[in-house]
């Protein structure tokens, strides 16, 4: 049974297209694990990028999303757990890059620089493209 479990956090600047994209990988057949935050309250983002990528890195769930204002700070924050891929976009063909060329198991994005529908579909590229392995494998392992 393939995990289908993706985790979605983020800070105080997104949670609207947070829950919005929790919505939209539903309806693609993934199943949401939200872990926050649930107020708009102002937070520290490195605080749910690092709980988010330590979901990823257990195998609790396969994929994670991450938002703050620009992507940037989370992402960051993600990519300092040991085995996190995590890359910040802002259109779909680097969405579907990331997976095909660099095994990425967590997707970041500013809800300050894209809109909805635009997040819509970077999370659809995502979602959509598989690794390729290959001589992406040896460079994969040469980042790990
Ligand atoms: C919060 O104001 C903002 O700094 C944060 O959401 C993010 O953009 C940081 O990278």
């Amino acid at each position: 049974m393939p995990n289908k479990r993706i985790v979605l956090s983020s800070d105080h600047a997104a949670l609207a297209l947070r829950a919005r994209i929790a919505e939209h990988v539903e309806t693609l057949g993934w199943e949401s694990v939200d872990i926050g935050p649930t107020t708009s309250e102002s937070t520290h983002y490195p605080i749910h990028g690092a709980a988010a990528a330590e979901r990823v890195a257990s195998g609790d769930c396969r994929f994670g999303i991450i938002l703050c204002g620009t992507g940037q700070g989370i992402m960051m924050a993600a990519n300092k757990i040991t085995g996190i891929r995590c890359g910040v976009c802002s259109e779909a063909f680097s969405a579907r890059m990331i997976r095909q060329h660099n095994d990425a198991n967590m997707l970041s994005i500013g809800a300050r620089v894209v809109g909805e529908d635009l997040a819509l579909d970077i999370v659809t590229a995502f979602l959509s493209a598989a690794f390729e392995g290959g001589r992406h494998q040896t460079r994969v392992g040469m980042i790990e």
